[in-house]
């Protein structure tokens, strides 16, 4: 029996050899397939009323330099870098609040990108001062084609055909996750980022959670600078996984359903305690990439793989946001669209949710008009939406009850809130605003809803 036992070892040493082998592909596959390469023109990041950072990428090393100014033809405020890198980026302080600033970028090696009307930023509005806002919010647009592309074109002609005056087309840039298919490398961060949204990212901070599919790689925290520090508002949570930040009367909060921990003792939950209890904003939206509730291509009643995330972020986060009396809640993960009742205290599964659980109906439900108590209340009700077909839309039941309108439609949301008034609208590919809703807070009201109790 002695060459059983040698010819078992050897299988053994074999088997543990391919697997060290597997393994040290597999982290060279994750490794290389992250590095940032090639060129990119500026993009804009992490924008507060005071700033910006700016982003571009050569292939040559160089120290790269950024000229400024309110106006087109005169740029004369100018930022350097201190060293030379093919990874430009230079912070950019002292500005003046809720103010358009337009840029060029050059570099040592001769390059050069911007100084024409179209590369310009604004800086956001001074926290706690209420001022339109209009905020863009696309789901799951890893998918680069003609549907990305739809959606795109669809959002940018609403809001050109519905300008406000005196304010940009976009103020606020949300992505729900997975931002790029299949495994977030950097080649296809380009296409179904950088190659799609040139004329948006150059004049808008891109504002992201992070989705499954960004996380199969490490580009995702190399391209983006996310205000860890709090530097946009909010309690610094010291990571850029989840972080918070504010633009006039709205609080962001930014929240990591796919690597972090979300139970009452994780770090994460600790930060987002304590970063609503110091906020004072009129109104609060809350994002994260896996929804609560879904019955699209993802169920948030199965207990297993990516599913799991939203049972828990549901059980866990949802009690929290609401007794901080949250407005909205954001998430992708199931490529369709779904939009919730007003609602309160749901943290079971779909077969356990009641109407004792509705705050409000809207009355009429593809124009729903949802009120809310003025004061910050907690438990007054928030509205779920599920907007994850940004680059493709695939099969479900879309039967969730908490979900009165659902629809295998490709689309993005267009956010407008206005005083006391939050207005959201779903924009589909072909430019047709297919769900619309408001939430409207009242002085003195008091809905007729009983509360958490079943
Ligand atoms: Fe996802």
């Amino acid at each position: 029996m002695i060459w059983f036992k040698r010819l078992t070892k050897y299988l053994l040493m074999v088997l543990l050899g391919l697997l060290v082998l597997y393994a040290v592909s597999r982290l060279g596959v994750v490794y290389f397939t992250s590095q940032l390469e090639g060129e990119r023109d500026p993009y804009i990041q992490m924008t507060n009323a005071s700033g910006v950072i700016l982003r571009w990428q050569t292939r040559e090393e160089s120290i790269g330099s950024v000229r400024l100014g309110e106006h087109p033809q005169q740029l004369d405020q100018i930022f350097s870098e201190p060293a030379a890198s093919r990874l430009h980026q230079v912070k950019i302080g002292g500005l003046k609040p809720d103010t358009t600033y337009y840029y060029a970028v050059s570099d040592t090696l001769g390059g050069q990108a911007g100084g024409t009307e179209s590369y310009h930023f604004r800086t956001s509005p001074p926290a706690g001062v209420p001022r339109p806002t209009r905020i863009w919010v696309m789901g799951d647009s890893g998918e680069p084609g003609p549907i990305l592309t739809g959606v795109r074109d669809s959002m940018q002609q609403w809001v050109d055909q519905h300008p406000r005056a005196g304010y940009p087309d976009i103020d606020v840039w949300l992505s729900l996750g997975d931002l790029a298919y299949r495994s977030g490398t950097d080649e296809q961060f380009q296409k179904s980022l950088f190659d799609t949204f040139p004329e948006q990212l150059r004049r808008v901070a891109l504002w992201p959670v992070y989705g499954n599919h960004d996380a199969r790689r490490w580009t995702y925290f190399r391209l983006f600078d996310l205000p860890e520090q709090g530097e946009a508002g909010g309690v610094p949570s010291g990571t850029e996984h989840y972080y918070s930040f504010d633009y006039g009367a709205v609080h962001f909060v930014m929240l990591d359903s796919e690597a972090s921990a979300n139970a009452p003792d994780s770090d994460m939950y600790q930060w987002l305690a304590r970063d609503l209890l110091k906020n004072k904003s009129q109104w609060l939206i809350a994002v994260f990439h896996h929804p609560p509730y879904s019955k699209g291509s993802h169920d948030s009643d199965i207990r297993r793989g990516s599913n799991v995330a939203m049972v828990a972020m549901r059980e866990n986060i949802l009690p929290l946001l609401e007794g901080a009396g949250v407005d909205l809640v954001l998430g992708g993960h199931s490529h369709m669209y779904e939009r919730s009742w007003l609602l309160d205290c749901h943290y079971g599964d779909s077969t356990t949710f009641g109407k004792n659980r509705i705050v409000s109906d809207g009355v009429n439900h593809l124009n729903a008009e949802y009120i809310k108590p003025l004061q910050n209340t907690p438990h007054a009700g928030a509205v779920y939406v599920v907007a994850g077909s940004a680059s493709k839309v695939d099969q479900g039941p879309i039967n969730h009850p908490a979900m009165p309108v659902s629809m295998l439609e490709a689309g993005s949301l267009v956010i407008d809130i206005e005083g006391n008034q939050l207005t959201t609208r779903f924009i589909n590919d072909r430019a047709e605003v297919k769900d619309m809703f408001t939430i409207t807070k009242q002085d003195g009201y008091t809905s007729g809803y009983a509360g958490c109790a079943p």
